[in-house]
C-alpha cells in the first residue's frame, strides 16, 4: 500500500470512538519499531516527525523509509509533519511524500492562524494531504518550540467552531490542559472543555502531550472526541534509556546492531501498549 492521508483514518476513529496513535520517530529503528507494533496489533498508524527531525535526517530520507514501510505493510500508514511554523518546509515535506502536515500558528492572533491555516488547507486538500492546526497554546517543550506555563492557554470552544468553519481544516488540536514533555504532577485536563469543543465541531480532535497522561485519562479524552493521540517523549526516553542500560552492562560493545536491537524492542513494546490503550488494536483485519 502507498502512504495514505490521515484524514479518513481519523474520521473513522472519531466515529468509532478510538484514537490512532501518532508516534514521533527520530531514527530508522524507531520507525521500524512502531510499524512492527502497529502491524502486530492490527492498528492504523501515523508516523510523525518534528521539524527538528526533518532537519536532522532530511524529508526525503524519512519519506523514503515511511513509503517502504507502507509498501510492505497490510496496515494503513500516514506520514505527518508535527508542529511546523514554516510554510516552505510544509511544501517541501508534501513534495517529499508526507501525507499529513501540522501548520502551527497558535502563537499568533486568531486571524493570522485562520489565514495561514486556510492557505495550507487549500494546497494540501488538492493533493489529498491532511492538515492539523492548533488553537490555544499547548504548554511544555517540543523540540525548539518552548511554551512556558504562564504562556500556555486553553482553546475556546466557540473559536474552535469558527476556526474549522473559516479554514476548512480537517483535524484540530485544541489546547485542553495537556503539555509536551513529562509532567511534574498529574496533568490538569479540562474534560468539560473537550466535550464542549466536540459538540461544536465534528472534525477529529488531536490530543497533544500524550506522554505521561494516566491511561484512564487518555481513554476519557478519546471517549469525548480525541481521535489522534501524539506520543513523543515517552518513546524517545524508552529508546535512550535502553541504550544507556545496554552500555552500562556492555561498556565495550561497538556493534550498533547489538544495542539498536535492544532499543528497538523497547520502543516496540511501548508502542504496543499505547496502541492498546487508545483502542486502535484490531481495527485493521
Ligand atoms: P509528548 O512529548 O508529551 O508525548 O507530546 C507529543 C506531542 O504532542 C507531539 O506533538
Amino acid at each position: 500500500m502507498a502512504l495514505v492521508s490521515s484524514t479518513p483514518l481519523l474520521v473513522e476513529a472519531r466515529e468509532k470512538g478510538y484514537a490512532v496513535v501518532a508516534f514521533n520517530v527520530h531514527t530508522l529503528e524507531m520507525l521500524q519499531a512502531v510499524v512492527e507494533a502497529a502491524e502486530e496489533s492490527g492498528a492504523p498508524l501515523i508516523l510523525q516527525t518534528t521539524t527538528g527531525t526533518v532537519k536532522h535526517l532530511g524529508a526525503e530520507y524519512i519519506a523514503a523509509a515511511a513509503k517502504t514501510a507502507a509498501a510492505r505493510s497490510r496496515i494503513p500508514i500516514a506520514l505527518h509533519l508535527d508542529h511546523c511554523q514554516d510554510f516552505n518546509l510544509i511544501l517541501k515535506c508534501i513534495q517529499a511524500g508526507y501525507t499529513s502536515v501540522m501548520i502551527d500558528q497558535s502563537m499568533h492572533s486568531f486571524e493570522t492562524n485562520v489565514n495561514m491555516t486556510r492557505k495550507v488547507v487549500e494546497i494540501a486538500q488538492a493533493l489529498n494531504v491532511n492538515v492539523e492546526a492548533e488553537l490555544g497554546k499547548v504548554g511544555g517543550v517540543e523540540d525548539d518550540i518552548k511554551v512556558e506555563d504562564h504562556m500556555a492557554s486553553l482553546a475556546d470552544p466557540e473559536e474552535c467552531r469558527k476556526f474549522v468553519e473559516l479554514t476548512g481544516v480537517p483535524t484540530l488540536a485544541p489546547a485542553i490542559g495537556t503539555a509536551h514533555g513529562i509532567y511534574k504532577g498529574e496533568p490538569n485536563i479540562d474534560f468539560d472543555r473537550i466535550a464542549e469543543i466536540a459538540t461544536k465541531t465534528k472534525v477529529p480532535l488531536v490530543l497533544h502531550g500524550g506522554s505521561g497522561i494516566p491511561d484512564v485519562q487518555v481513554k476519557r479524552c478519546i471517549s469525548l472526541g480525541m481521535a489522534k493521540v501524539n506520543v513523543a517523549t515517552e518513546l524517545k526516553n524508552a529508546f535512550s534509556e535502553s541504550l544507556k542500560q545496554y552500555f552500562a552492562e556492555h561498556p565495550d560493545e561497538l556493534d550498533p546492531r547489538s544495542y539498536m536491537t535492544k532499543a528497538k524492542a523497547a520502543v516496540k513494546q511501548l508502542a504496543k501498549e499505547k496502541i492498546s490503550i487508545c483502542g486502535a488494536a484490531g481495527r485493521i483485519r
